[in-house]
């Protein structure tokens, strides 16, 4: 462990006590320059500490909210690999030759999202990614994604009791604002030309604070509670952990059946609707007509001629 991992376990073992510099350095065996370094280091990462004056520091944000043990027990037959803080949990995941692993933060300083743009990931998310090392064809991609939008709903709707929509293709919706996000990445194999392996990333604003949110998000975002202190008592984010990545075995199990599809199609937000696709450099409004058994999009242009979309994205205006 490095100083500020150092630092972090003992304040988030110390919760309900301030604890001065100088006791923080005899803990850690460290100067006080170290332990105030390390306390840079983990407020640059978004970890809020309280620091008063003739009283000393307190972690405010809760960062060891799942456990190790108790989600390996969930989760038997995974590999686990959990961080408080790692740039991308998608890219580390890509570099584990295990089975079948699950890497897990609770801050990305390098989040990935679609179409390379980044992912902002603040305390308050769940932030995973899930290494799967099947061989999958690459035509099955798209579904995937799709099939994973799906479980992660599931998930939260069985064990948050609230109800996401999904926006075509990856995106979660809750009460009309983005709460989830989802990159599926590949790793092909050079001779068989199929994926040996994917890695589904899902970022969940999970308790993430409104004023967390940087100024661009802050209307178009939501999170599914408003800060730690309003998760439910007893609320456990090992058991909504396992049941997404249960949801998500299962489903991929049994991906060709394509089964997931009538969830898809029953909580999609845009089917119906007047929206403005962003086809690479073409851009123009249709009707979303249907999702079809590749899970690819099916849109009508103002001229009355029908699309598929397999990739890009759309966006559609939404009253909150
Ligand atoms: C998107 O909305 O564009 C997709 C975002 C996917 C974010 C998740 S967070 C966990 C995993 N690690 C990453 O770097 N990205 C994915």
């Amino acid at each position: 462990m490095n100083h500020a991992q150092t630092l972090l376990h003992i304040l988030s073992s110390n919760r309900d006590r301030h604890q001065s510099g100088q006791q923080l350095a005899d803990e850690m065996g460290v100067s006080r320059t170290a332990v105030w370094k390390a306390m840079e280091t983990l407020r640059n990462q978004g970890h809020v500490i309280e620091g008063i004056p003739n009283r000393g520091y307190r972690l405010l944000t809760s960062t060891l909210l799942y456990s190790k043990e108790r989600l390996q027990t969930l989760l038997p037959s995974w590999e686990l690999h959990l961080f408080d803080s790692i740039d991308s949990t998608n890219r580390y995941a890509k570099t584990l030759k295990s089975r079948k692993a699950l890497a897990l933060a609770c801050h990305q300083s390098e989040g990935r999202g679609r179409l390379s743009r980044s992912f902002y990931s603040p305390q308050g998310g769940l932030y995973l990614s899930l290494l799967f090392p099947a061989v999958f064809p690459l035509s099955d991609a798209s579904l995937i994604t799709s099939a994973a939008a799906v479980a992660v709903s599931e998930a939260i709707e069985e064990m948050c009791g609230k109800y996401c929509q999904i926006k075509w293709v990856n995106d979660l919706f809750y009460q009309n604002r983005k709460v989830c996000g989802i990159l599926t990445e590949g790793v092909l194999g050079v001779e068989s030309g199929r994926l040996t392996a994917v890695v589904v990333g899902i970022g969940l604003n999970l308790f993430t604070k409104r004023e967390a949110f940087e100024d661009s998000l802050k209307t178009i975002a939501t999170s599914l509670y408003d800060g730690e202190e309003s998760l439910p008592s007893g609320f456990s984010v090992d058991a909504l952990i396992a049941s997404m990545v249960k949801k998500l075995e299962d489903s991929l199990a049994t991906l060709s059946d394509r089964t997931f599809l009538s969830a898809y199609r029953d909580r999609s937000l845009v089917i119906g609707h007047e929206v403005r696709v962003h086809a690479g450099s073409e851009e123009y409004m249709a009707r979303a007509i249907a999702i079809d058994d590749e899970a690819h999009l099916v849109v009508e242009n103002e001229h009355g001629e029908r699309k598929v979309l397999s990739s890009g994205e759309v966006s559609i205006h939404l009253e909150v």
